[in-house]
């Protein structure tokens, strides 16, 4: 099959961050911090980030570039040449995508949602109830499916167009507006009464405040929200340009994603201390503080309807980036037309988005461990099913890429740092990333009992 090409290395960057850019910013990471006591987990996600997410993330483009193919094909063509049967991490890869796919769409959903609402106040009454939107949500499965079956409908219909047409423009436009927008509301949300606790809660390490699971739930947020582990990143590194600087790139992409969680956290807490909305350390905690802000705010529902529109696009980018992995590797395996692959990858994600979209509802006395079917579903796949991929593909890097590949794309020969910071890179690949991972998986496995 013929690889399409970004039109200009902007493109990629914009997809790159698009796809990395998403909810796992916005609404996931303000309630894993809250669940996790604030500054000191904030600090292990950043440690996390550098040391173990953005070298995979690295190295997820590197494979993309050197085979020109999708994580699937490139691991069957890698295990040809080796002993070790490497083409299971592919598939756990595109497995996880799946599922993460139909879970995103949801929460997706939940956003569609407040921007109806949203539009609905600016253009009838100037007024919107506060509590409703969130409860009618959470009482409703069938209209959280209803949601999601939009949300991943646009989403195939984009992939389905191809990845020039497709990703790069719906992308492009809204990047910048959303971080603007997101700077804007920062400093107001920084002028409420409780900012300083705020800061203090985000900033301020207090080590005592950390369980045995931080570590393995700041390895799953940190490797989800820079969308390493699903293969997306491979898929977009075999777009690359020959000429493209791959640490470079993926050093941009982590600090930009970065940068905005760390604005998500200034955003929310200082509502949530300032509020009345209590203590809300579940997945509706953005949605419980920000239209409470919104409305308190002169023009708030002005902002309110842009903000939830520049989520909902964010929350789009992010999942054409996951649609667009798994259709890839479809059309690589099956050799199906690319219309064919989108509309059958919709089929699936839509049937596996049955189950969280009655968590709250029909399904919502089925509890484990205390914690609803959408709460252990987002914990199973992100706090231990990535860690053991990124486990995988630290395997993948080290033992299956050869090292002739990884130094080729990774080493600028006009740049004499990359050579030392290519080393430094092996290291964390081969030993740091497989022991601390490791460690963190047998924490979790403690804190069970
Ligand atoms: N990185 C996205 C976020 O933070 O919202 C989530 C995601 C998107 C994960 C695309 C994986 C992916 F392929």
């Amino acid at each position: 099959l013929k690889r399409a090409y970004w039109n200009t290395r902007f493109g990629f960057y914009l997809a790159a961050i698009g796809s990395a850019v998403g909810l796992g910013n916005l609404w996931r990471f303000p309630y894993v911090v809250a669940n996790n006591g604030g500054g000191a987990f904030v600090l292990l996600y950043i440690l996390m980030t550098f040391l173990i997410a953005s070298p995979l993330l690295i190295g997820e483009l590197i494979l993309g570039k050197s085979s020109r193919k999708s994580i699937l094909a490139a691991t069957f063509t890698l295990e040809k040449s080796k002993k070790y049967k490497l083409h299971w991490i592919g598939r756990l890869c595109l497995l996880l995508s799946l599922f993460i796919a139909s879970y995103y769409a949801v929460i997706s959903g939940w956003v569609l949602h407040f921007v109806v609402h949203f539009t609905r106040a600016f253009i009838q009454t100037n007024h919107m109830s506060l509590s409703d939107p969130m409860q009618m949500l959470l009482n409703s499965g069938w209209l959280q499916l209803a949601l999601a079956s939009v949300h991943l409908l646009f989403c195939a219909v984009i992939t389905y167009k191809g990845v020039e047409d497709g990703l790069e423009k719906w992308i492009s436009n809204m990047m910048p507006i959303f971080g603007l927008l997101l700077v804007v509301l920062v400093f107001r949300s920084l002028s409420l009464p409780k900012s300083s606790d705020a800061l203090k809660f985000v900033f301020y390490p207090d080590f005592t405040k950390l369980s045995l699971s931080s570590l393995g739930h700041a390895i799953g947020h940190a490797c989800f929200t820079l969308s390493v582990g699903f293969g997306v990143m491979v898929t977009f590194g075999s777009y690359l340009q020959e000429n493209d600087h791959i640490p470079t790139a993926g050093f941009r992409v982590t600090v930009t994603d970065c940068l905005l969680s760390l604005f998500a956290g200034l955003l929310v807490f200082p509502i949530m201390l300032s509020g009345a909305t209590g203590d809300v350390k579940d997945p509706t905690l953005l949605f419980a503080t920000l239209p409470q802000f919104f409305l308190g705010l002169p023009n708030g529902i002005l902002f309110g309807w842009a903000f939830f529109i520049c989520l909902y696009l964010a929350a789009l980018g992010a999942t054409i980036g996951l649609m667009e992995v798994i259709v890839s590797n479809v059309q690589d395996q099956l050799r199906t037309p690319r219309s064919w692959s989108s509309w059958i990858v919709l089929s699936i994600c839509l049937a596996l988005a049955v189950v969280p979209s009655f968590s709250s509802s029909f399904l919502g006395n089925v509890r484990v461990r205390g914690n609803s079917i959408m709460e252990n579903l987002d914990s199973f796949l992100i706090n231990w099913m990535l860690p053991v991929i990124a486990l995988g593909l630290s395997f993948l890097f080290s033992r299956g890429v050869s090292a002739a590949d990884n130094e080729k794309h990774f080493v600028d020969p006009n740049r004499a740092e990359s050579v030392a910071l290519f080393g430094h890179w092996k290291v964390l690949i081969r030993y740091l990333i497989p022991i601390v991972i490791g460690i963190s998986l047998l924490l979790q496995i403690f804190a069970l009992f």
